[in-house]
């Protein structure tokens, strides 16, 4: 008997480390420990034993049915443990892998330009300044130096609001100068902003829509000069264009809030269709500019016998179309999927001077 036992254990034992599966081993158990068991079986068996042969044998065969009750649970938890990896292994994923993009939205170009344009006047530390599309009066026009019978006026195609309760009718910008005047009036010089936004005139064709964009430029200090106003300008043209160098030709113009006042042409080309910026014998007018009046600095409280800057102003679509090849201006405020695609940039590539604007 006491070798039948044992020869029991080695041989459950071994069935239990050969069982390669929860089902292999379960199948054990049960030959081992079920109704129909061998262990159950023997112990059944002891009621044909006598009394000493049942104190002998009884412990024995109980001992053996907890130990193989034990082996059976330490063997089954090794089987979840190593299923449970397998299954962590086969479903790994690698995060290094790049996204499926699910979209295919773009940079509208206006956008672009703008992340460009402040980019690059960052580099040479202008801050951007905001100011709001509805304006009043003072500071899109007197302010600026356009008194009310001022004919400049007429000039701007100006939308107005409806008079409110005071009489006072509000305007939507004509130009983002007023926000030079927001903040002269807001904060200290040294100054120096660019304020990109939204301008309105009533005015539609090709190349105007009666929304449109400009980007305001101001530095106003102790010793500003002209010479400050064109290497900046340079500098900008030349970062934008990304060409090696430009020439700018600065011709005298008129505006109230400037004196003196200057339109500015870049050197360019057209040869056989394509602009070339920074080339060739033609010149392209670019953007106006000037000194800022000794008016409009009394007007903002600041002293003119102190301080001096100059501003320029130049239209956000206009570079886009001369930079990214586009001859309607409407079609940018279209919304024609097929038109953002051809001429959206990729949200990834934010424009760095380093890395390069537009690539
Ligand atoms: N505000 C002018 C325009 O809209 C541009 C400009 C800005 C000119 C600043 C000179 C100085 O045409």
């Amino acid at each position: 008997m006491l070798d039948e036992i044992k020869s029991l254990e080695n041989h459950i034992i071994g069935e239990v480390n050969a069982a390669d599966s929860l089902e292999a081993l379960d199948a054990v158990r049960v030959a081992a420990l079920g109704k129909k068991g061998r262990i159950t079986a023997l112990m059944k068996n002891m009621g044909t034993f006598t009394p000493e042969e049942r104190k002998e044998f009884g412990p024995l065969l109980n001992g053996l049915k907890n130990q193989i009750a034990d082996i059976l649970t330490a063997r089954k938890d090794a089987l979840e443990a190593s299923a449970l990896n397998t299954r962590l292994a086969s479903e790994t994923i690698d995060v290094t892998l790049p996204g499926i993009p699910r979209r295919d939205g773009t940079i509208h170009p206006i956008s672009q330009v703008m992340d460009e344009i402040a980019e690059i006047f960052a580099n040479m530390g202008f801050d951007v300044a905001e100011g709001p599309d509805l304006e009043d009066d003072f500071h899109n026009f007197s302010a600026l130096n356009i008194p009310p019978e001022h004919p400049a006026r007429q000039d701007h195609d100006t939308f107005y609001l409806k008079p409110d309760a005071s009489g006072e009718r509000k305007v939507l910008r004509t130009h983002t100068s007023p926000v030079q005047i927001r903040t002269m009036m807001s904060e200290e010089p040294p100054i120096r902003i660019i304020a990109p936004g939204r301008t309105y005139r009533s005015d539609s064709d090709a190349t105007h829509t009666p929304m449109f964009h400009q980007v305001e430029g101001l530095v106003i200090d102790k010793e500003t000069h002209l010479g400050h106003l064109k290497g900046t300008l340079e500098a900008f043209l030349k970062a934008f264009f990304e060409v090696d160098a430009v020439k700018i030709r600065l011709r005298s113009s008129y505006f109230p809030f400037t004196e003196p006042s200057m339109e500015v042409d870049v050197q360019c080309s057209f040869e056989g269709g394509a602009l070339k910026i920074g080339e060739g014998s033609d010149w392209l007018e670019i953007l106006g500019c000037g000194m800022v009046n000794r008016k409009v600095l009394e007007a903002c409280n600041l002293d003119p016998s102190i301080y001096q800057g100059f501003a320029f102003g130049c239209g956000i679509d206009r570079l886009a179309m001369l930079k990214y090849g586009m001859n309607d201006l409407r079609a940018f405020f279209d919304s024609d999927q097929r038109w953002l695609k051809h001429y959206g940039f990729s949200p990834l590539n934010l424009p760095t001077l380093a890395g390069g604007l537009s690539r």
